[in-house]
């Protein structure tokens, strides 16, 4: 037997036992005739006491950091006991030991701050997932499975698995493509997600599907994508939107009870994507503070419903007057910012990321005047109207942008939650769910993903949402040709909802789905205004089509971004703290080594030549 207990289980109760533990050395401390180590394994760390004799042997045979080591000794109380660690009452006094396995010198320290940087860690993965906070990110992600799995069967969901070498299912990515050595010049496509095959398992009747399942993506990478990550995979049949909106918003209560012991008993808030785009100015809005968009002026084809307030900055200011979109929001607390801290600001959203060209503020003084750096073009009271309508008070800061519609929305948004975080307001042991509700169905793209084409209708989410019952005819009765690309926003197909629906925490997107569409004819009648062909869409999808001539139910469901759960829940930006064996932001793994090249026999096989200048 190589062990009798771990190291974090013995407490002073075990005392005066005989107990063996195996684990690694952590650190080895020498004080003349006697030795310390801290020996660790994945339940804790239990000092072990080398006592004069041994210390001999241990001479003959020195311990370095990371050897395997098996001790067997009798517990004792601890003289200078340690109040951090939970064994740290006790010792083992040390009779015999072994050396099971010997240790080169780690690259980096195996400690929670450790001095090993991103891509060494990466390059010995192994060695990093045995640091505590790795390990209780694993932990804490081996939770929420535990918990998903616990809650789906406990409502009748079924776990069935479901391919990896598929044909193409778009979610909007490139595909990973596997070449096929039995069909030569042919290839598989590695899912996106599993989308149409639960859709097919509602055509079979297994109406309460779910899985954690491996999703491939080749997209650019960003702390919270990596190319191969995980998914809560979900679908049901017979349901309507608020079906699934109350079962997985039971989920993830769920979860948080589970894993992080919150009562999240609030009802989870539910906003359209036109009201998310309005006051956040993002489709994802993190609502643990306000700080809500002022919209001064925007075009009227996007916000058909909100009245416009524009007179309010009318005037000689040419900057507002030529500009499509001007937005404020008023930072609590912040009117007596200093010049420098107001050309930072200004310098913040000029950085190219933000794109703006510059920052107007009015400072709203707490003794009632206001200051403004466009006080050239508006008088005090003028400013004031500004103000309030930005809704500000006395003591805060109303900055305003002015641009380009999309741009100016996505910088304010920006602006937003970057004050937000200077502030203090995005509390990270605070968590708030959003239930975005009603996108639109299409996107026009006016480059495909290459950058060539003449602008086409894309899916906002994926092909197989359906249009909001009601605007299912604008769908039908409109051709998807757009004769105007500058004006591609008064076409019909831009006002079209989705019957879709994010789950957003804290200003991240968690997951996502649809009511979808069930008859093989509207599905058709997308897949045209995708610019399909019929022949392409059959090509594409012909095995969808044909379910949908067997009975096919009407289904919904959703997908959450498992990683990126965890990574919120765990109070962190990069998901790949949540994987054990994540990919670099060049895709890249580097412990292995992969994508690496692969020797011409292998290519021969695979019918693959490869273009002269990639040739490894
Ligand atoms: P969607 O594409 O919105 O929907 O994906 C669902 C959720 O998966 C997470 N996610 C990612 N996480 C890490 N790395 C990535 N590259 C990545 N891409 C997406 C996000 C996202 O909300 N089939 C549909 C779901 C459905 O309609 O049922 C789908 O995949 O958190």
């Amino acid at each position: 037997m190589y062990r009798t207990h771990t190291c974090g289980e013995l407490r002073i109760a075990n005392a005066s036992q005989t107990v063996t533990l195996a684990g690694w050395v952590q650190t080895v401390r020498k004080f003349g005739s006697i030795t310390f180590v801290d020996l660790r394994d994945r339940y804790g760390i239990t000092q072990l006491l080398f006592n004069e004799a041994l210390n001999t042997q241990l001479d003959a045979n020195p311990l370095g950091r990371e050897f395997v080591l098996q001790a067997t000794g009798t517990v004792n109380e601890r003289s200078n006991k340690n109040a951090n660690i939970p064994t740290g009452d006790i010792e083992i006094a040390v009779t015999s030991f072994k050396i099971l396995n010997k240790s080169e010198v780690p690259p980096f320290t195996i400690q929670d701050d450790t001095d090993g940087g991103d891509e060494l860690r990466m390059k010995y993965r192994y060695l990093d997932l045995r640091r505590n906070a790795v390990k209780k990110n694993l932990e804490l992600r081996y939770a929420v499975g535990r918990s998903t799995r616990n809650y789906m069967h406990e409502n009748g969901f079924m776990d069935i698995e479901t391919p990896f070498l598929i044909k193409s299912t778009p979610e909007g990515a490139r595909d990973f493509v596997v070449p096929s050595r039995m069909n030569g010049g042919q290839f598989y496509a590695l899912p996106q997600s599993p989308q149409t095959f639960k859709q097919l398992l509602m055509v079979s009747g297994y109406d309460r599907y779910y899985q954690i399942v491996k999703c491939f993506r080749d997209e650019d990478l960003r702390a919270d994508r990596q190319p191969e990550f995980t998914q809560i995979d979900c679908e049901m049949c017979f349901v309507e939107q608020e079906d699934i909106l109350n079962m997985f918003e039971g989920l993830i209560k769920r979860i948080f009870k589970d894993v992080k012991g919150i009562d999240y008993t609030d009802a989870v808030e539910r906003m359209s994507w036109e009201e998310a785009m309005w006051q956040f100015g993002n489709d994802k809005p993190d609502i643990r503070f306000g700080m809500q968009l002022c919209n001064l002026k925007f075009p009227a084809h996007t916000f058909t419903t909100k009245p416009s307030i524009s007179d309010l900055i009318a005037g000689e200011f040419a900057v507002f007057n030529d500009a499509e979109t001007v937005i404020a929001i008023a930072v609590p607390g912040c009117s007596e910012y200093t010049r420098k801290q107001t050309d930072e600001l200004t310098e913040w959203v000029k950085r190219p990321q933000i794109g703006m060209k510059g920052l107007v503020f009015i400072k709203c003084n707490t003794d009632g005047t206001y200051k403004s750096s466009v006080d050239k073009f508006y008088s005090e009271d003028k400013l004031k109207a500004i103000a309030d309508a930005a809704g500000a008070k006395a003591g805060d800061l109303v900055l305003i942008l002015a641009g380009t519609e999309e741009r100016t929305r996505k910088a304010t948004s920006e602006l937003r939650l970057e004050m937000g975080k200077r502030l203090g307001l995005r509390k990270e042991n605070e968590f708030k769910l959003l239930w975005v509700l009603d996108f639109p169905l299409f996107e026009f793209a006016l480059e495909d993903q290459d950058g060539g084409g003449a602008g086409r209708w894309v899916a906002r989410h994926h092909p197989f949402t359906s249009p909001k019952p009601s605007d299912v005819d604008i769908m039908i009765n409109n051709s998807p040709k757009v004769e105007d690309l500058d004006k591609y926003l008064e076409h019909p197909y831009a006002t079209i909802k989705a019957n879709a629906y994010d789950m957003v925490l804290n200003g991240n997107e968690i997951g996502g789905g649809s009511i979808r569409i069930y008859q093989k004819e509207l599905q058709q009648k997308m897949f045209a205004a995708l610019g399909m062909t019929e022949e392409e869409a059959n090509h594409k999808f012909g095995f969808l089509l044909g379910a949908f001539e067997y009975g096919a139910p009407p289904h919904g469901g959703l997908a959450f971004g498992f990683d990126r759960l965890c990574s919120i829940l765990g109070g962190s930006e990069s998901i790949r703290d949540f994987i054990a064996f994540p990919k670099n932001n060049s895709g890249r793994d580097v412990m292995l080594d992969a994508p690496s090249a692969i020797d011409d026999k292998q290519l021969k096989e695979l019918q693959i030549q490869l273009a002269p200048t990639t040739k490894a």
